[in-house]
């Protein structure tokens, strides 16, 4: 059978041979798919520790024969939605027809298409949220320069404004007059990707720190408190550290993670997540000057912060839970695979 799929693959691809072809696949793997090599680099060291196989999918350039069948195994769907910002413009889009593909042969795929729609769409994100019972900050939508000028003359006060297609806080601004709306107006074909951006209610976090809660497999593992402070870029990812991240003003870390603390909202975030397709997953939150926390950022493509993790000696690690969740969810493939041979033969 001919070549069915050829993604491009990054010079580590886990020890295993490049993915070429879906008819040479039978043993079920753990399949990794992701833009940016850097965010990866952890969660090898975590499988690896666990002997578990896996294969990499970078995704850039994609090419899939529809007729074949997609290899067996477990699809673990990491795509950013700050991927264009890394030259790799069409990989979401690429990400989502290779969702629908594995979907149609039944695989089991963690971060399914449902989940990679919601992760770059903001509007998606808040009014699934709000289903959910969720708090989330006062938002307006708006597609369009002419849409943008007519919501922010509508808005009473100051604003937060953000591309609807977010990630790693880019283009994220509190808006204060007209001047700082038009800077952004002018440069509104590279501000937003879909045309479209939110206008939000500032919440000033009582203090300073703004909480991001992990996910894995339906279950929160920790939950990280940030020093929003430095401005709205807060990728926790070690990779995207610079220098020390320690906060001097008060002496408490950048990223603190509360390896105890429970959200109050767990129910409805975990329920939120499930419905979403969201297996792995962050969910960022700021406590108003009420203390009611407000959800305004979901994310599938999730980082850990190892120095912080190592500052509070978590039990278990970001990544560690996320190899071991790949790991159980391997072993039930593989016994469906086994099953359905005994049936076979
Ligand atoms: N409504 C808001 N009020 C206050 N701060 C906000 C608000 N929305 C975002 N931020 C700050 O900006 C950062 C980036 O915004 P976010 O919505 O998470 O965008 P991205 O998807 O790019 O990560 C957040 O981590 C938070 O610190
Ligand atoms: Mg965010």
């Amino acid at each position: 059978m001919s070549t069915s799929i050829l993604p491009i693959l990054p010079p580590h691809a886990g020890g295993q041979a490049p993915l070429r072809s879906g008819n040479g696949d039978a043993q079920p793997t753990i399949h990794i798919i992701h833009e940016n090599d850097a965010w990866v680099v952890p969660l090898r060291a975590e499988l690896d520790a666990r002997g578990l196989p896996y294969k990499e999918w970078f995704i850039d350039e994609l090419a899939i024969d529809l007729e074949a069948a997609p290899p067996e195994g477990v699809f673990y769907n990491r795509m950013s939605a700050s991927s264009h910002t890394r030259d790799h413009r069409h990989a979401w889009e690429a990400t989502r027809g290779l969702m629908a593909w594995l979907e149609a042969h039944g695989r089991r795929v963690i971060n399914n298409r449902r989940a990679t729609g919601l992760e770059v769409s903001k509007i998606e994100q808040t009014i699934a949220l709000k289903q959910y019972g969720l708090l989330v900050p006062r938002s307006m939508a708006a597609t369009g320069i002419d849409a943008l000028r007519d919501a922010a003359a509508k808005w009473d006060g100051p604003f937060i404004l953000k591309p609807n297609r977010g990630g790693k806080g880019t283009g994220v601004r509190l808006i204060r007059n007209t001047h700082e709306l038009e800077a952004v107006i002018a440069e509104f074909g590279d501000y937003t990707l879909d045309g479209t951006v939110i206008l939000q209610e500032y919440i000033r976090p009582a203090d300073g720190r703004v909480l991001r809660l992990e996910f894995v497999g339906g279950e929160h593992v920790y939950t990280v408190s940030i020093d929003a402070g430095g401005g709205f870029e807060l990728c926790p990812a070690d990779g995207c550290q610079i220098g020390n991240a320690y906060c001097p003003a008060d002496g408490r870390a950048q990223f603190e993670v509360l390896e105890d603390h429970k959200p109050e909202q767990l129910k409805q975030c975990l329920a939120f997540l499930k419905a979403s397709g969201m297996e792995v997953a962050a969910m960022e939150a700021a406590p108003d000057a009420e203390g009611n926390l407000k959800f305004y950022d979901v994310n599938i493509n999730t980082n850990y912060n190892a120095a912080a993790e190592a500052r509070a000696e978590v039990k278990r690690t970001g990544m560690g839970a996320i190899a071991d969740f790949l790991g159980r969810e391997l072993q039930s493939v593989q016994a469906a695979a086994a099953r359905a041979q005994r049936i076979a033969s």
